[in-house]
C-alpha cells in the first residue's frame, strides 16, 4: 500500500476495470481517464445513454451502429459515442459488434469506454468480440475502460485480464471475495484496505496495478469542469 499511485502510461494498450456500488464515482473516473488519454481514436459504448464524454471533444453521437468507426482529419483523433437501444431485438449482438469496431481494423489504435460492462461481458456468455477484446486486446491495439457495479455479474476474464482494477466503495462480501481471489490479494487484507478507504470519505478509491502487483489508496479525482452526466 503506497501513495501516490503511478500515472497511466497511454502508450501501452491496456484494460482498466472500474468497480463499486452505484453512485460511488465509477463513470466519473472512467470519463476523466477517457478524456485525458492522448493521441488515440475513442469510442464510447453506452448501453444506458449516460456515458457522455463531453461535447468539447468534438464527440459524434450515434444511435445506430456504423460498419466502421468514423475517422478524423489527418493529425486529429475521432471521438464517437454510440447509444445502444436495449429494446432492440438485436441488442446483445449489437453490443458485441460495437466491441468489434474497437478491434478492427487490427492496427487502428482505439480506446473504448464501456460504461455498463455487465451488458457487454455477461458472466460465461461472452460474444466473440468481447472475448477477443479481453484475451487479446494488445494484438488489436485496443485499450478499454470498463465500468460495472458488481464484479460477480461480469465474466471473470474482466478481472483476470485487467491491467488496473479501480475499486470504489464495494460493500458486498461476495464481490470483495471475487476481487481478492482474482487479483491474488488475501481477502482479509483487501477487506481492511477497502474499509479504510471508505472511511476516508466519498469518492476515495483503491487501485490495483497488476504489473506491479500493488494496491494503492487514491484520493478523489479532480473532475474536469465540463461535465454533463445523469446524477445517479
Ligand atoms: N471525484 C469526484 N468528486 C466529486 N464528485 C464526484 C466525484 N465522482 C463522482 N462524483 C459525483 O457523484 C455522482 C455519481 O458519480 P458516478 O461516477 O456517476 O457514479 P457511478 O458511475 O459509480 O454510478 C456524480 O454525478 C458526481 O456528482
Ligand atoms: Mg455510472
Amino acid at each position: 500500500m503506497s501513495e501516490p499511485f503511478p500515472q497511466l502510461n497511454p502508450d501501452l494498450n491496456q484494460l482498466l476495470l472500474v468497480i463499486g456500488r452505484k453512485g460511488s464515482g465509477k463513470s466519473m473516473n472512467a470519463r476523466e481517464v477517457f478524456r485525458g488519454w492522448p493521441y488515440i481514436d475513442k469510442f464510447v459504448i453506452d448501453p444506458h445513454g449516460d456515458a457522455d464524454p463531453g461535447d468539447d471533444l468534438g464527440t459524434v453521437t450515434l444511435t445506430s451502429l456504423p460498419d466502421k468507426l468514423p475517422t478524423a482529419k489527418k493529425g486529429e483523433y475521432a471521438v464517437t459515442r454510440w447509444i445502444a437501444d436495449p429494446a432492440s431485438s438485436t441488442y446483445r449482438e449489437d453490443l458485441d459488434r460495437a466491441v468489434g469496431l474497437g478491434l478492427f481494423p487490427q492496427k487502428r489504435r482505439v480506446l473504448l469506454w464501456i460504461d455498463e460492462a455487465a451488458e457487454v461481458f455477461p458472466a460465461n456468455r461472452l460474444g466473440p468480440n468481447a472475448r477477443l477484446l479481453l484475451q487479446q486486446s494488445r494484438h488489436y491495439w485496443t485499450s478499454a475502460v470498463l465500468c460495472c457495479p458488481r464484479p460477480i455479474n461480469i465474466d471473470p476474464l474482466c478481472l483476470g485480464q485487467a491491467d488496473r482494477v479501480i475499486i470504489y466503495d464495494l460493500p458486498h462480501p461476495r464481490d470483495r471475495e471475487r476481487v481478492a481471489a482474482s487479483i491474488g490479494i488475501e481477502p482479509r487484507v483487501l477487506n481492511r484496505e477497502l474499509d479504510e478507504t471508505r472511511a476516508r470519505g466519498p469518492y476515495w478509491f483503491m487501485m490495483y496495478d497488476a504489473r506491479a502487483h500493488e494496491l494503492y489508496r487514491c484520493p478523489p479525482l479532480p473532475l474536469s469542469s465540463s461535465y454533463k452526466h445523469a446524477q445517479q
